[in-house]
């Protein structure tokens, strides 16, 4: 078979070097793709754009492609699924009025309450000053989210008063995100420890993957500004056997029940972040797409063959896959360029990924990089995922940290405390 992946980021390196194991595969291609998926044995990229629809239903047909994974949320959104469905081509992912689950905070917050997922209390707002004085009546710790898609930096939790406001200012009235920022969604906090369910869906079934934790925030100890994720580690020890029956029953399986009922079918990979409270898990939002980089700490850990779980997501046969993962951890941690989530600066040399990945079951899964003239530069925010699966959890982070230190770039940044809240709560 070949196959087609749609985006460049560690989500996708991570997918394709997944993908690039399955005895049914003969070729893998990224669409733009990046460095680490040009070098994968069975790799190839192709220039085109994420959103070019035209241009990539081209090359499905040019190739003989015989599945397309659409990684972001973007294309999602915006139909790509529905575009080479609609022309006979098989695609893993949701339709776009599915995707709304994403695209819209405000869809997925009244999509909740007509089907009772447990999720914080909210109200969406048009206006500045009616937000403003909503967050005034109800006072603080309060979260305000921009509603429309804002690449995860949309969302500010405001322990005090004042930052809310500061928020609200930002989004609407400044429009720091745009047009995502024009109505805002005001919650509820919710008290907790987060984690990442992603699941497979083939519009009746779910099935959930391990559990992960992604780490937000810029800096160590879930300080400074919230990012895309600089780390993750599965399995997440806060989700138990039990926790994860009561996410299947009262969160995934209502999703996908509710979703069918009003006409969108969901298809391809649910990914519910969830804040485990003292009451259970309650939702702090959906994502419609495999999490960067929580996929980059589960594929590894997945001990089957993903190409014909795809397949049977995408035909509609999910309930009769097997899906088994290894006991033993993987942690990721996520080197990024100095000053992301803010502005950095690019085109810088990086060295040592093979010397890093020398020691057995470590992979660095690249993101934001270019390779220019056989060498590899740096290209986004976030660069490489340093990821190590291991037997325990504390020489599993250990390794990933041994392989950090063997790889450099100017500025290079990235959090010290990765998988530290799992050591703690296993009691380490
Ligand atoms: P989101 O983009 O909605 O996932 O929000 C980004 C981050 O903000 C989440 O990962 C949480 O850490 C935090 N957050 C969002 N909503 C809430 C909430 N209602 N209560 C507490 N923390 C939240
Ligand atoms: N890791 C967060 C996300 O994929 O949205």
């Amino acid at each position: 078979m070949k196959i087609l992946i749609i985006g460049s980021g560690g989500r996708e390196h991570a997918l394709a070097w997944k993908i690039a194991q399955s005895p049914l595969v003969a070729r893998v291609y990224g669409a733009p793709g990046n460095p680490g998926i040009a070098s994968l044995d069975k790799g190839a990229c192709v220039s085109l754009a994420v959103d070019d629809f035209a241009g990539i239903k081209a090359f499905v047909e040019e190739k003989d492609i015989d599945l397309t994974v659409v990684g972001p949320e973007d294309p999602l959104t915006k139909g790509l699924v529905d575009y080479l469905e609609e022309g006979g081509d098989r695609a893993f992912g949701p339709s776009a009025g599915a995707a709304q689950l994403e695209a819209s905070k405000a869809f997925a917050k009244a999509f909740m309450e007509r089907h009772h997922i447990p999720t914080a209390a909210w109200a969406e707002f048009n206006d500045p000053s009616e937000a403003a004085a909503y967050v005034r009546e109800k006072g603080a710790p309060i979260v305000i989210k921009a509603d429309g898609l804002a690449a995860g930096k949309g969302v500010t939790v405001a322990m005090d008063v004042e930052t809310a406001l500061r928020a609200i200012d930002e989004a609407m009235v400044q429009q720091a995100f745009g047009s995502a920022g024009s109505r805002v969604v005001v919650e509820e906090f919710m008290a907790g420890e987060e984690a990442s369910i992603l699941a497979f869906c083939d519009g009746k079934t779910v099935v959930p993957m391990a559990s992960s934790q992604d780490h937000k925030a810029a800096f160590d100890g879930d300080k400074g500004p919230n990012t895309g994720g600089m780390g993750a580690y599965s399995p997440a020890p806060v989700v138990t056997a039990e926790m994860e029956r009561r996410i299947l029953e009262e969160v995934l399986q209502p999703v996908v029940r509710g979703m069918a009922e009003e006409g969108n079918p969901y298809k391809g990979i649910l990914y519910a972040g969830l804040m485990i409270t003292e009451e259970g898990p309650r939702v702090v939002e959906f994502n419609v797409r495999f999490g960067d980089p929580e996929t980059q700490v589960v594929l590894p850990r997945m001990k089957t063959d993903l190409v014909p779980v795809l397949l049977a997501c995408c035909e509609g046969r999910l309930d009769g896959e097997r899906i088994e993962y290894h006991d033993t951890p993987c942690v990721t941690v996520v080197m990024a360029s100095g000053g992301y989530p803010g502005s950095y600066a690019k085109g810088k040399a990086i060295s040592g990924i093979a010397a890093a990945e020398e020691e057995t079951g470590v992979s660095v899964f690249q993101a934001g990089t270019r390779a220019e003239g056989g060498a590899l530069l740096t290209n986004g925010g976030r660069v490489l995922n340093v990821t190590a699966t291991g037997d325990a959890l504390p020489e599993t982070i250990a390794k990933a940290y041994r392989a950090v230190g063997k790889i450099s770039f100017d500025g290079a940044h990235y959090r010290t405390d990765i998988g530290g809240k799992a050591l703690r709560r296993i009691g380490l």
